[in-house]
């Protein structure tokens, strides 16, 4: 059955007209996707995040294609009505044209997204209008892109003086110009964020650029502090301590197997007692017990 998603890159710049705020967030497994969609958010992004959360990386650079496109799978089995937007991770967009492309292509068909995303400004315009020509939605990310943190010297926060202000400007246009359905704004300065989202028409979606953006999108393991290192960042507002439940539960479980507490009575299945006579002989049974 095809799947109705109840959004699509028209509806989300319309939303932006009508200034109705777009939902994201990242799921990267089956169960946080249907728990995403269920509860009731407007875009997933599996993100290459998933390389610092659920690989157990330091940084999104040695996400691989591959990675990208299990997860994204995943994520689309478990989000059939939500719109999926999956990233394009270190480096597979920065060869040939098509190179560029069969990674897209295994992302939407492998991975089954709806949209790729690609970090980078003005510099990475021509290719994201190929990616478009070529009918595949794309969503822009600049101020702070994860991928180049070795040149950008570390996690800053972008748009702080005016040379800054300007270049993430120029950036915002261009993947506008080239063809971008929407843009993210990763740790921009609130007042540069509401800037750019003011004078482009395709909405913004920010994660650390205030409250001027036309959306936000936040990383899942942040909102619900699966990940305790993830707990401290200013941007981020945490709604519930799931890592806490799990813990608890884990240890719990533990316990209760190393005081026989569990398997219960109510947990065992039980033979036929003329079943246990025939195999062990009447009374055995008890008597060994
Ligand atoms: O990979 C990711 O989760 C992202 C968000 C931080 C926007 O790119």
């Amino acid at each position: 059955m095809a799947a109705k998603h109840a959004l699509n890159i028209v509806k989300m710049k319309k939303m932006k007209q009508e200034q109705i705020p777009l939902t994201m967030i990242t799921a990267y497994d089956y169960p946080s996707a249907r728990l995403a969609e269920e509860a009731g958010v407007d875009l997933i992004l599996v993100g290459d995040s998933l390389g610092n959360v659920v690989l157990g990386y330091d940084t999104t650079i040695p996400v691989t294609i591959e990675d990208m496109v299990y997860h994204s799978r995943s994520v689309a089995r478990g989000a059939a009505n939500t719109f999926i937007v999956t990233d394009l991770p270190f480096m597979t967009y920065h060869g040939s044209v098509d190179e560029t492309m069969r990674h897209v292509r295994r992302v939407m068909q492998e991975g089954r997204a709806h949209a790729v995303k690609l970090e980078g400004g003005a510099e990475i315009a021509p290719t994201v209008q190929a990616v478009v020509q070529a009918g595949v939605p794309v969503l822009g990310h600049i101020g702070l892109t994860p991928q180049s943190v070795n040149q950008i010297g570390g996690y800053r926060i972008q748009g702080k003086d005016e040379a800054d202000a300007r270049r993430l400007m120029a950036d915002a246009k261009a993947l506008e110009q080239a063809g971008a359905f929407a843009v993210v704004l990763e740790l921009v300065t609130e007042e540069v964020a509401q800037a750019i989202s003011k004078e482009l028409a395709i909405p913004t979606i920010g994660i650390g650029a205030g409250r001027g953006c036309d959306g936000q999108v936040l990383v899942f393991h942040d909102v619900l502090k699966y990940a305790p290192e993830y707990r401290e960042k200013k941007f981020v507002k945490t709604y519930a301590d799931i890592g806490d439940q799990i813990r608890k539960g884990i240890s719990e479980y533990v316990q209760d197997v190393k005081t026989r507490a569990f398997p219960g009575e109510q947990h065992v299945f039980t033979a036929d007692e003329t079943v246990l006579n025939g195999l062990y002989g009447k009374g055995k049974v008890d008597a060994e017990s």
